[in-house]
């Protein structure tokens, strides 16, 4: 347990490749007249619909943001999309090194660190994702691999470290119901924090969002430990009543 006064949560919507254009007016609306929220809030959605969002969140406390960016800043990368252009819609955020773009894209952690780099020097806040296979668990290889990954980022970043959010997303957790406990995902976090201190005097201030199966019913519990800021949020992002849920959830914590 670390001794950090708690600092204003941030619950994030990972969309993923779903939606459609009214099915995100919907949401949109929903979220941009749910009133005052007790923490911060940011949604990424798929990349032709962040104009829309833009659009529809503008003037409301609600952020959005990108699922991801591209490490360079323009030339040919068909298909990619840099952080100057996500700056230019307006982009808080920016998820980089998900694990379904390590597992699927297969990114390096030295392309996420460079993603992390390029969102930066653009102003956009890298959400730097972090997390281990259920055969890394089993194996006893959590520690390892997720101080691995978030190492590449800081030594990448320099003094720029304190700047990011950091997302620990156990990859046996997404999108399969089974959510860590508070005790494991407190202990990673505690972790990560201890990494961040030992690389920036910015370290008890920094956001440390838990992802992985978030829903109403456990993000209480989860934003109540010590070393958990807020989470990433996934399939309970994209219906209005629940992502308000574990927002709201926040206000216990
Ligand atoms: P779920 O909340 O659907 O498990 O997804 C988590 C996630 O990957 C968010 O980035």
């Amino acid at each position: 347990m670390t001794t950090r006064e708690s600092a204003r949560h941030l619950v994030v919507g990972n969309w993923k490749m779903h939606g459609h254009h009214a099915a995100n007016e919907a949401l949109l609306e929903a979220l941009r007249t749910a009133g005052p929220l007790p923490c911060d809030v940011a949604v990424c959605p798929p990349l032709p619909y962040l104009a829309q969002a833009a659009e529809r969140l503008a003037r409301s406390a609600i952020s959005w943001g990108s699922q991801d960016c591209s490490a360079h800043e323009q030339g040919a990368y068909t298909g990619e999309v840099s952080a100057g252009m996500l700056a230019e819609f307006g982009c808080r955020y920016v998820l980089v090194g998900h694990s379904e773009r390590r597992a699927l894209h297969h990114e390096s952690d030295a392309v996420v660190a460079d993603k992390a780099k390029a969102a930066l020097a653009r102003g956009v806040t890298p959400i730097v994702c972090v997390g281990e296979t259920l055969e890394e668990r089993e194996a006893g290889r959590t520690d390892d691999v997720v101080k691995r990954q978030l190492s590449a980022v800081i030594h990448a970043l320099g003094h720029c470290a304190g700047e990011i959010v950091v997302a620990y997303e156990p990859v046996w957790a997404i999108g399969t119901g089974r959510t860590a406990t508070t005790e494991q995902a407190q202990a990673v976090h505690a972790l990560l924090r201890a990494q961040l201190q030992a690389a920036t005097a910015h370290a008890d201030g920094m956001k440390i969002l838990y992802g992985g199966s978030v829903k109403p019913d456990n993000a209480a519990a989860l934003f109540s430990q010590p070393d958990v800021d807020g989470g990433l949020v996934g399939g309970a992002s994209l219906v209005a009543r629940d992502f308000l849920a574990i927002a709201a959830a926040a206000a216990q914590a």
